[in-house]
């Protein structure tokens, strides 16, 4: 199996076989030559520096249904909230002063937030700190609105694809939502000028090992600047509440693979990941990633924005989990600095 890392590593791809069969005999000795391999790869493109990007939860309304997710509009349960445009820009000014350069506004499909009330958002934002990158995650929209979003100053864009597979994908939705429908978003965002991300949960419902290796076919020909993944934990008020866990060593692996197929890339270590183990975060870096996203939303909120259950983070203050996350970076050898973190190959 070294010879496949191997391989991998000086060519960054392999066939969908050839992914399949890493993955199915994915074991501890296996992974930590992978990892050491993703490490030498990612330190050669980033050296120890860590990126941070402060994430703003601004509304956990949502219009759609997806059946793994606590924010869904079925889920009568969910406390549902809003932050104002005077909110948002009051998590920047304190996300600046930590020393944060790169916002991600993320919500649920909220009708609320029209193109006009976003672009309003988007350009005070950019107006305020210019020297910030600004990454939007909110759903699938128009080629009109994304362009939209562009030209009001948005850099980039998180849209996760949830999974390669169009037959798994409807399993993972409700009728209404199109697995084609959200990769021609990506590619419309891509031909738009964002740098993108895509993503993926690990061990979601009904996913197999072919499927895990399909997301690598998957990444390497949409070549996203930024893929997010983690592990798929259940939420309590969704259809899937009884449904296991992704586990912590697949996505692990699936990191150190994603690394080494596409060296550049901005790799997430995700708070789903942190939620699963104690130490998630920092063996997320370990297996290849280069970026956290702490939470900068008012602590008021946290706990509201519940997409599974046991999310970490939800009582701490900003400036708590800046400061956690400096300790756990530097305790592994890690820096996390102060800037942007755009892609090499984003061309700003
Ligand atoms: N477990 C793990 N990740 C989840 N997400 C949504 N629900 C869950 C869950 N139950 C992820 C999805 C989404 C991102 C914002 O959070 O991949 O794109
Ligand atoms: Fe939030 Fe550690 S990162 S408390």
């Amino acid at each position: 199996m070294r010879e496949l890392i191997d391989k991998l590593y000086s060519e960054h791809s392999l066939s969908r076989e050839e992914y399949l069969r890493l993955i199915t005999r994915a074991d501890a000795q296996l992974s930590e030559y992978l990892f050491e391999k993703a490490r030498e790869v990612r330190k050669a493109v980033y050296g120890n520096d860590v990126y941070i990007r402060g994430l703003i939860e601004f509304t956990n309304y949502c219009k759609n249904d997806c059946l793994y997710c606590g924010i869904r509009r079925s889920n009568k349960n969910a406390e549902r909230y809003r932050l104002t445009k005077d909110d948002i820009l009051l998590c920047c000014k304190e996300g600046y002063e930590l020393g944060f350069r790169t916002f991600v506004l993320q919500g649920g499909e909220d009708p609320y937030f029209t193109d006009e009330r976003m672009t309003d958002i988007i350009s005070a934002v950019k107006t305020r700190y210019p020297d910030c990158a600004l990454t939007l995650s909110i759903g699938e929209k128009s080629h009109e609105s994304y362009q939209a979003f562009f030209d009001a100053g948005a850099d980039r864009y998180l849209l996760r694809h949830e999974t390669a597979d169009p037959q798994h994908y409807k399993k993972l939705h409700p009728a209404g939502l199109s697995w084609q429908n959200r990769i021609n978003c990506l590619y419309d965002l891509k031909a738009i000028g964002y740098q993108v991300g895509c993503g993926f949960m690990v061990g979601s419902p009904y996913q197999t090992a072919e499927n895990l290796a399909d997301e690598l076919i998957f990444l390497k020909k949409l070549s996203p600047h930024m893929v997010g993944i983690g592990p798929f934990i259940a939420h309590h008020d969704t259809p899937f509440s009884n449904e296991k866990s992704g586990t912590m060593e697949m996505t692990l692996f699936m990191l150190g693979l994603i690394r080494l197929t596409l060296p550049e890339v901005l790799l997430p270590s995700t708070t789903a990941l942190g939620t699963i183990h104690p130490l998630g975060r920092e063996k997320g870096i370990m297996a290849g990633a280069n970026v956290v996203m702490p939470n900068l939303s008012p602590v008021s909120v946290r706990k509201k924005y519940l997409l599974y259950d046991n999310k970490i983070c939800t009582g701490d203050e900003s400036a708590q989990c800046r400061e956690c996350m400096q300790n756990r970076m530097r305790s592994i050898g890690y820096n996390v600095v102060t800037g942007r973190g755009d892609h090499p190959g984003a061309g700003v």
